[in-house]
Parts: C-alpha cells; structure tokens; sequence
C-alpha cells in the first residue's frame, strides 16, 4: 500500500480545522505524504475539488454538525465525487438545491437511464486491496454527549464507503459551541474543546489506524 493521504473536511468556526491538521501532521510524522483539503461554501470548491481521489491510499473526511447532521460542504463534495456530477442532479430528487451554485443543472438522462449511474449502482465489496479512510466530526452534544455525533459519523462513513474506500473507524470530540459556556449541557462547559488532550486522542487514534494497516499487509 502507497502512503498518499486526504483529508477533507468543512469547518465554520475552526474546530474540525483543528483536528485536521492534528491527523496532518501525524500522517507526516509517520512518513505519509497528506493533502488537506477545507471545503468552503463556493460552486468552485463543491464543482470542481481540487484533489483526484483515486490518487489516494487513505481519506479523512470531517466536519462540525448542524441540526444532528454534517455540514452540506462535506456532504456534497461527497455526492460530487460519487456521482461525477453537480450533486444538485441527485439533490433535487429530495426537492433540495444548493443556493450559492446559480449555473444551469447540467443536462443528465433520469437517473435509472444514465449508464453512468447504472453502472455504479449496484452491490459493492471491499476488499483488503481497497484504499482505507476514516470519518471525524467535532460536535457541541448540549442534551446527549458523543450519542449525537454518531448519526453525522455513520452518513459520512456511508458516503467514503460508496467511494471504495473501506472505512477503519471515526473518531470524533466536542467542539465549542460559538462563545456559550454551556452550564447545563452534557459536557459542561467546552470553550476550551477541542483542546490539548483531544488532539492527542486524534494523533493517537491515527497512529493506531495506520499500524492496523501496516500489521494487515506484513
Ligand atoms: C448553528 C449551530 C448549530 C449546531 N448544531 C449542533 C447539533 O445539532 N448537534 C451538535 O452536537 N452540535 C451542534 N453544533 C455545534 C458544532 O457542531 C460544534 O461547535 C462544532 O465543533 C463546530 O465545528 P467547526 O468549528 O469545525 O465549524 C451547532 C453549532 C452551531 C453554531
């Protein structure tokens, strides 16, 4: 196995940048080359990612939570990369749209008609052979702690799944919710999360991922 990393992730107010760049620099303190990627509100950024994800051995995909779910950044530039199309073909199927790309739907057949579509549309195995990733979200959980990051965590290990990546785990950690000290919320108060102790959980759990991975191919 190569040691190409990605990591890409969506991040409003710095937290998941955070923990981004802890995976970062333990992918390169153990040898990986890593390219990170933040997806910002922009057509270009969802359009066209600056990445080929077929390049890559191993892809983090994160982000902070809004309404119990992952940022749309994240998950669209997802939908980009496993429909090879402006997502927005497969988001209007659900009446949604993305509000800041204003170009014209790109002309597709509907969707049971588009070889493209049909051809990847059908039961996938991973194998040992397949590229690995992992998901991460930073989260507030006011009312019930790291319960309310595992919804976010298990889409997201769905979507890099869909992609042929096999995904070895998630990792997640609070995030401070704006400037609110959060007295009466599960974790107490969090403006100081993700802090120094979170960011070694992170380093840690990538340095486990990457000998589970070394232990498998030896
Ligand atoms: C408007 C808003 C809505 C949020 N909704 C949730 C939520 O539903 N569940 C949760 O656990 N955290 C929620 N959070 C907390 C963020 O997910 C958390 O602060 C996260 O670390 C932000 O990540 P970022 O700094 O990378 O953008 C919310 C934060 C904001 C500002």
């Amino acid at each position: 196995m190569g040691r190409r990393s990605l990591i890409v992730y969506s991040s409003f107010t710095g937290n998941t940048e955070k923990i981004a760049g802890q995976f970062e620099r333990t992918f390169e303190k153990n040898g990986w080359t890593c390219d990170s990627v933040r997806i910002r509100k922009k057509a270009e950024d969802i359009l066209n990612p600056p990445f080929a994800i077929d390049e890559y051995d191993f892809l983090c995909v994160g982000s902070g939570i809004r309404s119990h779910l992952p940022y749309n950044e994240t998950l669209n530039v997802l939908r980009r990369l496993r429909l090879g199309t402006d997502p927005r073909v497969a988001l209007q199927w659900r009446g949604e749209t993305i509000p800041y790309i204003t170009a014209p739907l790109p002309e597709s057949p509907p969707p049971f008609r588009d070889p493209k579509l049909i051809d990847r549309h059908r039961k996938m195995v991973l194998s040992p052979e397949s590229p690995k990733a992992i998901v991460f979200v930073t989260y507030s959980g006011y009312e019930f702690g790291p319960k309310e990051a595992e919804p976010s965590l298990m889409l997201l290990a769905l979507e890099v799944e869909h992609l042929g990546f096999e995904c070895l785990g998630s990792f997640c950690c609070p995030g401070r919710f704006l400037d609110d000290p959060t007295p009466r919320a599960y974790h107490g108060d969090i403006r100081d999360r993700p802090n120094e102790k979170d960011l070694l959980k992170a380093e840690l759990f990538i340095e486990e991922k990457l000998e589970q991975i070394a232990d498998r191919a030896g």
